[in-house]
């Protein structure tokens, strides 16, 4: 089990972004309901964040509600707006004494009001921290967000403000959801499935991934700590090959 002091400080990843994955079954696995499951999850949520700002990572991104869960039981999605309301509130504090951000991607106008308006409430007066940003993906879907970022750029080239041929990786970029955030270097995905489920797709090209057979609401902060000195232990080529990146040229 991995412990703080094993944590390399020069070498933690500046974007983790997970898929906090698994709550349904922990809770089938104790033969309780499944919103058990999501409010143990909601537990998870506050000591990775917690954890995430003690070690130092600037961006935190958690894919806590996808495009495809409205698809879910109407009284399971009223449960998870309602523990997402409770979370915010009871965290805001902790949040302004920590530095941290609250941030958001997704579909957020898809949200009830009440939830819109507790989001839009913690991110005003969060605005001004610059320690860690905390973005909940929320009715995130990755082809969406690539759809609808082709959409915004298409217009741009028929309103004659930009040529087909200025497109650039960059501007798709400037698109996104994501536009103000490095690209994530370590995406964790919980109870074992392997699977990206739709999760910022253009933005993890080149991030390493994790995944741990552990149920989100048993990912706890040594199952994390254990994510990040995994992490610390890969080579990061980005296409290029081993010599090159440690600049021995063959
Ligand atoms: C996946 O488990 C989890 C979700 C769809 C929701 C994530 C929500 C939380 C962690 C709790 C509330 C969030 C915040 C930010 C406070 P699943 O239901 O798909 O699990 P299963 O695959 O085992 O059924």
């Amino acid at each position: 089990m991995a412990d703080i002091k094993d944590i390399d400080p020069q070498n933690i990843p500046r974007h983790v972004a997970i898929i906090m994955d698994g709550n349904g079954r922990w809770a089938r696995k104790k033969a309780l309901n499944r919103i058990r499951g999501h409010e143990e999850g909601a537990r998870s949520v506050k000591e990775i964040v917690t954890t995430s700002r003690e070690i130092g990572i600037s961006y935190l991104t958690l894919y806590a509600f996808s495009e495809e869960n409205w698809g879910r039981p109407r009284t399971e999605i009223q449960a998870l707006m309602r523990l997402l309301k409770r979370y915010l509130k009871q965290e805001l504090s902790e949040m302004l004494d920590n530095g941290i951000r609250l941030n958001t991607i997704g579909f957020i106008n898809k949200l009830p009001n009440d939830v819109r308006k507790t989001l839009s409430d913690v991110m005003d007066k969060t605005s001004r921290n610059s320690d860690m940003v905390l973005t909940l993906a929320l009715s995130y879907g990755g082809r969406q967000e690539l759809t609808d970022a082709v959409k915004r750029i298409a217009k741009r080239v028929e309103s004659g403000d930009l040529k087909a041929e200025e497109i650039t990786e960059d501007i798709i970029s400037g698109f996104l959801h994501t536009y103000d955030m490095p690209d994530p270097d370590l995406l964790i995905r919980t109870s074992g499935e392997f699977r990206i489920s739709n999760f910022l797709l253009w933005q993890i090209a080149y991030t390493e991934i994790y995944i741990t057979p552990t149920l989100w609401p048993d990912f706890r902060k040594s199952e994390f700590l254990d994510a990040i000195l995994e992490y610390q232990k890969r080579e990061r080529r980005f296409g290029l090959t081993g010599e090159q990146v440690k600049g021995v040229q063959k």
